[in-house]
């Protein structure tokens, strides 16, 4: 290990509460509870094995240990009471009195979880299709111990709702991850991969404990040395990570830079249609597929930002991800092909262009025209990963094409992970909308877990929020996030709250104050955040580049200064059909009408949509100037609240969290000021309206 791991595994066995994230399993000190779960917990009865059902053996053992401070024995003869696990076909004979109908629901991924008492004696069924779902059911009932359910009733068919739920690192080979927050990057330093298996195996019980069961370990900026990720340099390295996170059933993927041959080879060339080049990703997949047989696929970024692309070769996206994708085919890998494409030259000014429109009008007109096995990875919003924004008009317009959707955990535009901003709220907001696609009800959710158009594969990614940091992600509370991610996208039906309790009971434990408080400063963060930074959806404002704290013009794309259009008359962009960037076309009729009227837009969608003068009366009867004023003010009183509220937890909860995360809410409180200050007296410079309350604004 090099001396940065060496220290950061230092700094995680020192601060093991938060290292151990939602995974504690602290001891049940309550006998009633415990009691309730000691008949269950005696024997573990391993139908088959395999890697992954041994991976779930070993968390039972571990976590029953620690739990109930009781050895699980493990045995292959049904003992009298106890667990029973195993895969379907190794149990459906015996006598479980397992129905028709619950074989018939559970689906790959998914397992069926049963008590039985009878005549004394305490059974827990768990069963699967495959080991990844005796896996996942493993985790399930740890969960329900840790949250102190009752076991004794469950009988439960559980399937993940999205197909890919996966995890995308932005980390570079040098170490450092693009808009990473929480420290180095896990997987690299120095330009090697880290020999620091621990910290992996230990990330990838976390990935696994909430259901993801795919991985990108590789930025999709891809730079010149990792470009050689997929070579023979790096590749016994890269397979033994994919080992680690084999075992706890996440596949592994890679991000590709698009020009590889012409770096990697004498081919001078990266043209799809060129019969060199599409030689030698077939042959370089084979390499790849030497080392890691199970290899997931690539994800790609092209033509976007500076990364090379089809489009040099006069060829569309569909050329390029379909030459990929043969490559990949024969060993049944897929290529991610992100949509997330715009000119990032273009002059801001020029309203026949608008960089919400691009991805749509990127790809809509090539649907049908894309490989079974290459997906369209699409960011929630058109533009990119703001606190508000539209949602993307491509979900639900390429019946032809398989979709999912990319969210980001990590809090580029949200806070940067010293901002407290739970985005459970929001993903599930994103989830829900209706994209009339299909007509009413053709929600989001609906097309990205592929159950609307039945494409072959979709799901959910998202970038995450984790580095070497010892808490994991900087945040002690930004772990919320990633923990909710896995279960929303497991399951998009499941209830904010209900995420939220069962992080908060994990992770801080069983004291109902500590419950309410750390609960309402979650469910509030999200609009907190809102309220003192962008408003009315207008977005960005942040500072160019790193995008960190205030910056009205701060957007670096925009050369002239107009991103949000604000003069001394009014401010927003003007994204109608009548006399804007006719991007609302793009929706279906219904959003598309909702949206290019200003009496049926949201307000909280006004100025992205919308151009409109400061004395616009919101639905909330308040105008767009007294609105930005009143929430940056109320936004900071809400931050100041936030450490208020923290404070009271002093002494229920470990003085390492409770540090850690005081000092963020107490930089995030310092911080909104700066916010409302530099909003608030931009926007009245620029109005030179007073605000109706007299408030100081400098
Ligand atoms: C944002 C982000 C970049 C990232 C890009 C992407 O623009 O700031 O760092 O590379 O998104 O998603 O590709």
């Amino acid at each position: 290990m090099t001396k940065l791991e060496t220290t950061a595994s230092i700094l995680a066995e020192k601060h093991s509460k938060s290292y151990a994230s939602w995974l504690k399993f602290e001891e049940i000190s309550e006998s009633e509870v415990k009691n309730k779960y000691l008949p269950f917990c005696s024997h573990v009865t391993v139908m088959n094995r395999s890697e992954v059902i041994d991976t779930a053996v070993t968390e039972l053992k571990q976590g029953i240990h620690s739990m109930l401070g009781k050895e699980l024995q493990v045995t292959e003869n049904i003992s009298d009471s106890g667990i029973i696990l195993g895969t379907i076909d190794y149990v459906n004979d015996s006598h479980f009195d397992l129905s028709e109908v619950e074989l018939a629901n559970v689906r790959q991924d998914g397992y069926i979880l049963k008590a039985f008492t009878q005549n004394g004696i305490s059974r827990l069924l768990l069963t699967a299709k495959t080991d990844k779902g005796l896996l996942y059911a493993a985790f399930h009932l740890l969960r329900e111990l840790q949250c102190h359910g009752d076991i004794s009733q469950l009988s439960i068919v559980e399937n993940p709702k999205n197909q890919l739920r996966m995890i995308n690192h932005w980390d570079n080979i040098d170490g450092s991850i693009e808009r990473g927050y929480a420290g180095k990057s896990i997987f690299y330093n120095e330009n090697k991969i880290t020999s620091d298996s621990k910290r992996i195996k230990d990330y990838a019980r976390m990935l696994a404990s909430v259901g993801i069961n795919a991985i990108t370990l590789n930025n999709v900026n891809v730079h010149e040395v990792e470009t050689n990720l997929i070579t023979e340099t790096y590749l016994d390295e890269v397979a033994n990570v994919a080992g680690i996170f084999r075992a706890y059933g996440i596949q592994t993927f890679l991000s590709v830079n698009y020009a590889s041959p012409i770096q990697l080879s004498d081919i001078q060339t990266a043209d799809p249609l060129d019969e060199n080049v599409r030689t030698w990703w077939k042959e370089q997949a084979k390499i790849i597929y030497k080392y890691i047989p199970d290899f997931g696929g690539f994800l790609v970024k092209a033509d976007s930002e500076h990364r090379p692309g089809p489009f040099t070769y006069g060829r569309n996206h569909a050329d390029g991800a379909n030459m990929l994708a043969e490559a990949l085919a024969p060993f049944n890998g897929i290529v991610i092909w992100r949509c997330f494409v715009y000119n990032c030259l273009q002059d801001w000014r020029d309203r026949s262009t608008d960089r919400a429109r691009a991805a749509y009008d990127h790809f809509k007109p090539l649907d049908g025209q894309f490989l079974s096995n290459v997906i369209l990875q699409i960011k929630n919003g058109p533009m990119d990963f703001q606190v508000r924004e539209a949602n993307s008009p491509l979900f639900g317009a390429m019946e032809k094409t398989n979709q999912m959707l990319e969210f980001q955990i990590t809090q580029e535009y949200t806070g940067q992970q010293r901002h407290l901003c739970y985005l459970i709220p929001q993903w599930k907001e994103i989830l829900e909308f209706d994209t009339f696609a299909r007509g009413k009800g053709s929600k989001i959710k609906n097309i990205v877990d592929g159950s609307l158009f039945g494409f072959e594969y979709s799901g959910i990614a998202a970038v995450v929020n984790v580095g070497l940091d010892y808490n994991w992600t900087g945040h002690t509370l930004a772990q919320a996030n990633l923990y909710g991610y896995g279960r929303l996208i497991w399951n998009p039906d499941l209830a904010v709250e209900t995420i939220t309790t069962e992080w908060i009971l994990q992770t801080f434990g069983h004291d109902v104050d500590v419950h309410e408080k750390i609960s309402s400063m979650l469910l509030n963060s999200w609009s907190i955040y809102e309220n003192y930074t962008a408003p009315l959806g207008v977005g960005w404002m942040v500072n160019p580049n790193h995008h960190y704290g205030p910056n009205v013009d701060g957007y670096e794309y925009d050369r002239w200064g107009t991103y949000h259009f604000a003069d001394w008359k009014g401010i927003g962009v003007d994204r109608t059909v009548q006399s804007g960037t006719g991007y609302t076309s793009q929706y279906f009729k219904e959003n598309m009408e909702m949206y290019e009227s200003l009496e049926t837009c949201p307000d909280e969608l006004l100025l992205f949509f919308h151009h409109v003068p400061y004395t616009h009366k919101l639905k909330s009867g308040e105008t767009v100037i007294q609105h930005i004023y009143n929430t940056h003010f109320d936004g900071v009183e809400q931050a100041a609240e936030l450490v208020a509220t923290w404070k009271q937890l002093e002494g229920k909860i470990d003085s390492e969290r409770y540090q850690d995360i005081l000092a963020r809410l107490e930089e995030q409180a310092e911080h909104s000021k700066e916010w409302r200050d530099i909003i608030n007296t931009y926007f009245y410079r620029k109005s030179g309206i007073a605000d109706e309350k007299n408030r100081k604004i400098y």
